[in-house]
């Protein structure tokens, strides 16, 4: 039996939308075989014994990938990494589980081993620790870990395995559910590694790697443009440590390599052209220094065009609507054109100013003079200021930014001699400071 009823218990084997018995409309559930007893034997222990054991952290030695962990692997922890197919989960894990020196038990339900091989050949990875398993049956798979005792697991996907008793086709829920929960109760027991890859598509799978979210102690993603070289790995969930982590990678014909200051990396290609600007992101505690790149040529099209990449299109279309009304633009008869550098995803309000300078620059055909620009929109038009201003100027300083312009309202700045800082109070005004409708000077109000 596959479906029941939620309201009067009636059960079919296919799904439909009304209930034959009752006829209530989507009431019809998937039905999950009762979970087998679970075998645990739970005992107390000190909370002074546990915090001991939280303290035996691995690192793996790929430092961006432990950064995001909170500083590396926790035994008897489940890892879910989730992402679109080709982003890089199968590498990142292959080459983190090389580095990180241990026996790994590697099954793969999509790939072939000589499949793999070949990917490991490509990373320059030869190890009698890693060893595959080209496997789908969960029974074959617990069944060879109990033999191999591998530190880690490695689940490549989730989504391919399926539990034999379980009569459900692989991929459903109730089959990722099942699996999950008796490769944790496996690993946990032992105090082993878990890694379960997790496919996301664009339109979201039924059975999306989200469902597995609440069983799993860290949740990570791997996002990013595929036809581009970062990638950035975040968490959603972390049982041992911020969220507020993110690594960097960027994919090279070896594999994954580190990117230890992305800001580097997504300005050195900069080209000063008009259109361009430089925005300091926030990413967790880092500050990422990203160019976005904006190109409006004149419409022939209504609604004119508005391609986005990188960044959120509503807030960019808002921004436009604010444009449009305070500074008098007529931004309807331009095509509009968005590019973040690097395949990296601005979602900060905080870029508001600079892109709105972005905007006009490209329409004055003007490029904005050497200026790191930073603060919210408002509707009004109005600049509103934004949390970590001094992180965020210290990172551009010492990447030669000398000339900041901020908001004038918030965070008081420590004066220095070798840097300009600019408040600005609204588009108006900052547009007139930078493109130079006005003297200067007279905006300069307060420094520090
Ligand atoms: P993969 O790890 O297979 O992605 P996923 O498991 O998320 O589906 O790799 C994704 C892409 O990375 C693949 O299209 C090829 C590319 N790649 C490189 O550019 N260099 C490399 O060294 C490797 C192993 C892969
Ligand atoms: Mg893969």
């Amino acid at each position: 039996m596959k479906f029941r009823c939620s309201e009067c218990g009636f059960q079919s084997p296919k799904w439909m939308g009304k209930c034959p018995q009752c006829g209530k409309w989507n009431t019809l559930q998937e039905v999950e075989p009762l979970l087998k007893k679970r075998e645990f034997h739970a005992s107390p222990v000190s909370l002074a014994e546990i915090e001991k054991e939280e303290e035996e952290r691995s690192p793996t030695g790929i430092e961006e990938f432990d950064r995001v962990m909170g500083g590396g692997v926790v035994p008897g922890s489940t890892i879910l990494l989730g992402g679109e197919p080709g982003i890089g989960k199968s590498t990142l894990l292959l080459q983190a589980a090389h580095a990180s020196g241990v026996r790994v038990l590697y099954v793969s339900g999509e790939e072939s081993n000589s499949q793999i091989a070949l990917r490991a050949r490509r990373l320059g990875i030869s190890s009698d620790k890693i060893s595959l398993l080209s496997e789908i049956n969960l029974e074959n798979i617990l069944r060879h870990s109990q033999e191999l005792k591998p530190e880690w697991l490695i689940i490549d996907s989730i989504q391919a395995v399926f539990h034999p008793e379980i009569d459900s086709s692989s991929g459903s829920v109730t089959q990722v559910r099942e699996c999950a929960a008796r490769l944790i109760q496996e690993t946990k027991r032992k105090g082993k590694m878990l890694f379960l890859i997790g496919q996301v598509t664009k339109e979201g799978t039924i059975a999306g790697p989200r469902i597995l979210e609440h069983m799993v102690d860290v949740v990570l993603y791997m996002e990013g443009e595929k036809r581009g070289f970062y990638r950035i790995l975040r968490s959603n969930k972390n049982r041992f440590g911020s969220v507020n982590e993110v690594g960097v990678f960027e994919m090279t014909e070896k594999g994954f390599q580190e990117v230890r200051n992305p800001s580097l990396r997504f300005l050195s290609t900069r080209e000063e052209a008009s259109g361009s600007v430089v925005v300091p992101l926030m990413e967790g505690s880092r500050v990422i220094l990203v160019e976005i790149q904006v190109l409006l040529t004149s419409s022939s099209f209504f609604p004119p065009r508005r391609v986005v990449n990188g960044m959120d299109s509503n807030r960019v279309i808002l921004l436009l609507a604010v444009l449009e009304k305070r500074l008098s633009l007529p931004l309807f008869r331009y095509d509009l054109f968005l590019n973040v550098v690097g395949g990296i995803k601005v979602w900060e309000t905080g870029s508001d100013l600079g892109l709105a300078m972005a905007i006009i620059s490209s329409i004055k055909n003007k490029r904005i003079p050497d200026t790191l620009i930073v603060g919210e929109v408002g509707l009004g038009g109005e600049v509103r200021p934004v949390p970590f201003l001094e992180k965020r100027i210290k990172e551009a300083e010492s990447l030669g930014f000398k000339r900041f312009m901020i908001p004038y309202e918030g965070e008081k700045m420590k004066k220095t001699s070798k840097i300009e800082i600019i408040r600005v109070r609204d588009l108006k005004e900052c547009r007139e400071i930078l493109f130079g409708e006005k003297t200067k000077s007279h905006y300069i109000r307060k420094k520090g």
